[in-house]
């Protein structure tokens, strides 16, 4: 490979970068090094790129920043966390902000979900999920309970359990089949909920698929189904109504956990702290991180119900450790802080509330883009959102086009495949809704 360079334009000291040393992830390094787009500063709903250009942020990151970006209370916080106590080992040591931030979060869940273990991101806590549900059972003396359920289109982080949770082919071309004993239940996109805002009206026997694994397995084999309350990477799938309630019912029958990954969907993304409370269903286990710490320092943690937190205490012998498991930055000082500071931001400024009265604008305005060109089906719940554009005949390249002509065009979204998704700062206003839509509009039209 030859050698890509990049001068930062309309820089103090216009720096020559070299590209060649950092390996970008999931990214196309060559095509990206020989067109970069790079971003040197970001306020609120705004990114600005080298030469000075505002590009407004439809996807909050990656679904991360939904206080805005650079909020200063969170930086402080930080700062005044690092020159106080940068770290203590979480293990046999702690500081109070973990456990201040454990109880702030567990106001937040739903039903006893009120145990909480920290780790480092969403593919962390997945992972930590599943060793949840695997020491759960082991303590009620049901060892056999190994097989997890997961669903087609699934995305479950990068980690090996996430891996083989995530309905993704890529994963199992590149990676293999990786932790054994995970079988895929369908996903919910059905041609007959095509354009419908919300939950679709058909699919709710899709759930079923999960009695057919218990009939097939055994349920004496099967320890958890883990699904995303609305499956975001892959496209903001929606759940078809009723659908959630009854993996739910099907679950509480045959005695198998059920885990919501809310990686994306947590913190104010569907109008309540957490997407289970939307759609009223409570899990055993949830997953949570981005929006944890408004992705001001890497932060991913796992709730898990008292019931499931004291079969697996009271199974340990007096003295021994529990869990055999947590990460050196674990509960991270830093992080910490920059959680407590983010959820007093979402207290103070109602943000889930905000997010709950501006969804019906945001859904309008997507579903307003149902006759652009190239648009074949949109969805959304709250303030997520996504559309898919019809194939070129290379999957996936009209997508990439697609979010590089936008970003051009001052707006920066995330893109899988052809499906571009959206999921703006809660902190948005109806205009930031409007500006989004037009750039969307005008660069379909373009493409
Ligand atoms: C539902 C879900 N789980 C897990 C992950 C992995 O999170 P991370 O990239 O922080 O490891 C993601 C990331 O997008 C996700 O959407």
């Amino acid at each position: 490979m030859g050698h890509a360079e990049f001068t930062l334009r309309n820089q103090a000291s216009q720096p020559t970068i070299s590209l060649d040393e950092l390996w970008m992830p999931f990214t196309p390094n060559r095509d990206f090094k020989a067109d970069p787009r790079i971003v040197v500063r970001a306020e609120g709903m705004y990114f600005w790129n080298d030469r000075g250009e505002k590009i407004i942020d439809a996807s909050s990151g990656l679904f991360c920043v939904a206080a805005g970006h650079g909020r200063r209370e969170i930086a402080e916080a930080v700062h005044r966390q690092l020159s106080e106590l940068d770290f203590v080992a979480p293990f046999l040591r702690a500081h109070p902000k973990s456990f201040e931030l454990a109880s702030r979060i567990a106001e937040l869940t739903p039903g006893d979900l009120n145990r909480i273990f920290f780790v480092n991101s969403g593919s962390e806590s997945v992972d930590t999920a599943m060793k949840v549900a695997l020491a759960y059972h082991q303590a009620r003396g049901q060892s056999g309970r190994t097989m997890f359920i997961s669903r087609e289109r699934a995305y479950h982080g990068v980690n090996f359990g996430g891996v083989a949770l995530s309905g993704i082919v890529n994963n199992r071309r590149r990676f293999g089949l990786g932790v054994p004993g995970v079988a895929h239940m369908r996903h919910t996109h059905l041609k007959e909920n095509l354009f419908t805002s919300g939950e679709g009206a058909h699919g709710a026997d899709l759930a079923d698929d999960l009695t057919r694994f218990v009939n097939l397995y055994g349920a004496e084999n099967i320890a958890a189904c883990v699904v995303e309350p609305i499956a975001g990477s892959t496209g903001c799938l929606v759940p078809p109504k009723g659908y959630l309630a009854r993996l739910r019912k099907i679950c509480d029958t045959h005695g198998i956990l059920l885990v919501f990954d809310e990686v994306i969907t947590g913190f104010g993304r569907t109008g309540a702290p957490f997407a289970g409370q939307s759609f009223d269903v409570v899990p055993d286990i949830m997953t949570m991180a981005k929006a944890l710490t408004n992705a001001a320092q890497p932060m991913g943690a796992v709730a898990v119900s008292e019931r499931v937190h004291d079969a697996i205490m009271g199974a340990a012998q007096e003295g021994a450790i529990e869990f055999f498991h947590g990460y050196t930055y674990s509960g991270h000082p830093a992080a910490c802080a920059a959680g407590l500071a983010t959820l007093d931001i979402y207290r103070d400024e109602g943000l889930f509330e905000r997010a709950r009265a501006l969804a019906p604008h945001f859904q309008e305005a997507m579903f307003s883009l149902r006759d652009a060109p190239h648009v074949t089906d949109i969805r959304g719940y709250g303030m997520l959102a996504a559309f898919d554009i019809a194939s070129d005949g290379v999957p996936g390249h009209r997508g990439h086009v697609l979010q590089k002509k936008l970003f051009d065009n001052g707006l920066n979204l995330k893109t899988t495949g052809d499906c571009a998704l959206l999921a703006p700062p809660l902190i948005a206003e109806r205009e930031h809704v409007d500006v989004i839509v037009d750039i969307l509009r005008k660069t379909l039209s373009s493409l």
